[in-house]
This record gives structure tokens, C-alpha cells and sequence, in this order.
């Protein structure tokens, strides 16, 4: 080899690792979720979960409610780790069945995307990213924006069941803890009044809701309201295995949309914090701006769920893929 030719390669190869080296540098304490991180490993995943999820939207409306709550769900709760979708085992209790998880649904039906996704491509894709991108994918069948998101989490060993109740607000909390809660993940006063526009679609369960009709009816309620409340919820005390709920939003049950807002301001909100969230001075602004506004509500929600599914996950070797989602991996 001449010289000249060797010192090229020299030069070649050192800018080669002087590049690899900043590459880690920048990427160094960052959570290390990019965007098309399977790109290499498994190019057809996000396609697939985005096929699988609009089958299933087909068949049951209602699994892209479930998708959107989960990523609530999991992500809120000190990470996007899946730690949500862990059944319970001798040593565990699954978050699924704690109080906070009333009503969380269609979970089998998550099971399915996994299973499609293991076929083409087994043990790369976690469950934690497959419950951000059936939310997001699960966001536009109900009509909302298309948010581009990040993958790359990994999934959790634990779950978190004992720790719920400090991360996620009780449907009667008072708006300082609500804020404060999300404050702490980074979403701030017009991310949550977007975030929980999530409640323009789904189903509210009368346990949910009795204390706000009985004894006496709560004189915050739209009295427009209350005998249609009181039909489906004609119970004071309802059987927590009988289905008896009400729509989020009896307008557009099915659809993401800005009415949410709008049934709040009328005193229609189901919720003590749906209500809450027209009534505080400090949230009432951006309810008043998103019930105008159904770009501005899209685009305060896209940047709230951006933030929420980049809540703290697990990257690079930490965590698992996990094989199913409903069970960590047996360690041999
Ligand atoms: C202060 C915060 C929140 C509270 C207290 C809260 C509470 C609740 C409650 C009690 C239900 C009814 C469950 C049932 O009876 O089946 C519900 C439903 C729902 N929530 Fe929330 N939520 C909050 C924030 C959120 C956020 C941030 C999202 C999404 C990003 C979300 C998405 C949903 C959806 C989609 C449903 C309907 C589920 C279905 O029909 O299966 N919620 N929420
Ligand atoms: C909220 O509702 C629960 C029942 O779901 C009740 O036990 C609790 O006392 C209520 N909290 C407040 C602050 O009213």
C-alpha cells in the first residue's frame, strides 16, 4: 500500500470512530427512544400494529378507547414499561385489578397485535411500544391527529400495583393534585386540559358516578342531565360486576372530538374532575379556547401524549422483550 493511501484510511477510519464517538456522546443520558427504532430489526412493525389495530377497530369500536386509556395508564405510572399489562402472579398483584384500573378493558385483544407482530418478527418488539403505538394508531381510527412517536422502550419486570394511587388521580380528586400530578411528568396546565379531553369517548361505570346522585343529586350537574344519569345508574349502591354505565360524551360517543369541552362548560361532565376542569380558574381558559378550537385542542393533545409516552422508559439493555406481555420472560 502506497503511503498516501494508507494515511486516506488512517484519516478514513479515525473520522469514522470520531463520529461514533459523538453519535454516544449525544445520545448519553437521553432516554434513547428514536424515531423507526426497528427500522433494521423489524421494518414491518409499526405497519403491522397499525393493520392489526385498525382490524380490530372494526370488529370492537371500543378497543381504540382501551388503547388511548392505556397509555395513561402505563405511561403515568413512573414509566411506559408495560408494567401495566402484567398478570398477577403468586408473588404479584397485577395493576389491572386495583381499584384505579375500573373498567380498563380489551386487553386479550392487545395480546392479538403482539401475537401478529411475534409472527414476523419474535422477541424484538416490546409490549411497551406496542401499547404507544396502539394508541397513537388507535387515536385516528376515533378520528383524532396522527402523532408521530419514538420507540425503542423496553419492557418492565415488575408491576406497580402497590404504587397506582400516587400516580394516577382518583375521579374525585381535586384539580391542585391533578395538575400537580402531571406537572411532575412534565405536562402542564393546557396539556392536561387536552389529555383529558381523552373522556370525549368511552363509557363512565355507575360506581364512578353515584356519589354524585345520590343521597342528593350534585347541584354542579346540568339538571338537563341528571334523569338520564339516574336511568342508567338507578342503583345508589351498583353491583361492581353488573355493566351499568354512562357515555363519556352522549353527542359524539364515538369520536375524539372537541365536544368534550363543550359538554363541560354545560355542566355535563361526568366526572367530579370533567368538571373540575371547566370550574377552576386555572384550566377554564384552555377549556374555553379548546371547545372553540379543534385544531388547538389537537395540537396541545398530540404534544401531551408525545410527552406522556416518553415518560421515563426503559432503553438500551434494561428491561426485557418481553415474550407475552401478560408475563415477564422465565430467566433460564
Ligand atoms: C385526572 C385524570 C383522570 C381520571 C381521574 C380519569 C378517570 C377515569 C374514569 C373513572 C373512567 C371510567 C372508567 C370506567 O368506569 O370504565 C375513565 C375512562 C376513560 N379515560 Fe380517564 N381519567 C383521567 C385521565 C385520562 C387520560 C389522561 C386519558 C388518556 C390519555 C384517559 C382516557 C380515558 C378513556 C379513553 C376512557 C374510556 C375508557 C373506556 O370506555 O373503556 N383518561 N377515566
Ligand atoms: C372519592 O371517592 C371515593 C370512592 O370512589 C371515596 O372513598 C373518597 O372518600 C372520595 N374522596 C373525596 C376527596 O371526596
Amino acid at each position: 500500500m502506497g503511503s498516501k493511501a494508507f494515511y486516506l484510511l488512517a484519516v478514513l477510519s479515525f473520522s469514522a470512530l470520531a463520529l461514533q464517538a459523538a453519535f454516544v456522546a449525544e445520545n448519553e443520558g437521553k432516554p434513547g427512544l428514536v424515531m423507526n427504532f426497528y427500522r433494521d430489526t423489524c421494518p414491518q412493525a409499526e405497519e403491522i400494529i397499525r393493520e392489526q389495530v385498525k382490524l380490530l377497530y372494526k370488529r370492537h369500536k371500543n378497543t381504540a378507547f382501551s388503547w388511548l386509556r392505556n397509555i395513561f395508564h402505563d405511561c403515568a405510572v413512573e414509566s411506559c414499561d408495560a408494567s401495566l399489562l402484567l398478570d398477577s402472579t403468586r408473588r404479584m398483584m397485577s395493576e389491572k385489578e386495583m381499584d384505579r384500573s375500573f373498567g380498563l378493558r380489551n386487553f386479550r385483544y392487545l395480546d392479538s397485535i403482539k401475537e401478529a407482530v411475534e409472527r414476523e418478527c419474535p422477541g424484538v418488539v416490546s409490549c411497551a411500544d406496542i401499547l404507544v403505538l396502539s394508541a397513537r394508531d388507535g387515536i385516528v381510527e376515533i378520528g383524532g391527529p396522527y402523532i408521530a412517536l419514538k420507540t425503542g422502550r423496553r419492557d418492565g419486570r415488575r408491576s406497580r400495583a402497590e404504587m397506582l394511587e400516587q400516580y394516577l388521580p382518583d375521579h374525585n380528586e381535586s384539580m391542585s393534585v391533578v395538575l400537580e400530578r402531571f406537572k411532575s411528568i412534565g405536562i402542564n396546565t393546557p396539556g392536561v386540559v387536552a389529555l383529558l379531553g381523552s373522556h370525549s369517548v368511552g363509557r363512565t361505570h355507575c360506581v364512578k358516578l353515584v356519589h354524585r346522585l345520590y343521597p342528593e343529586v350534585d347541584p354542579a350537574l346540568n339538571p338537563d342531565h341528571v334523569p338520564h344519569m339516574l336511568k342508567k345508574c338507578y342503583d345508589p349502591i351498583p353491583d361492581p360486576k353488573a355493566v351499568q354505565y354512562v357515555r363519556n360524551d352522549r353527542g359524539t360517543p364515538m369520536k375524539l372530538d372537541n365536544n368534550y369541552y363543550r359538554n363541560i362548560l354545560d355542566n355535563k361532565g361526568l366526572l367530579i374532575v370533567d368538571h373540575e376542569l371547566s370550574a377552576d380558574e386555572r384550566t377554564r381558559p384552555y377549556v374555553l379556547k379548546m371547545a372553540k378550537s379543534q385544531d388547538y385542542f389537537f395540537k396541545e393533545f398530540s404534544r401531551a401524549i408525545t410527552i406522556l409516552s416518553e415518560n421515563n422508559p426503559l432503553t438500551g439493555t434494561k428491561g426485557e422483550i418481553r415474550r407475552q406481555c401478560s408475563a415477564v420472560n422465565k430467566l433460564h
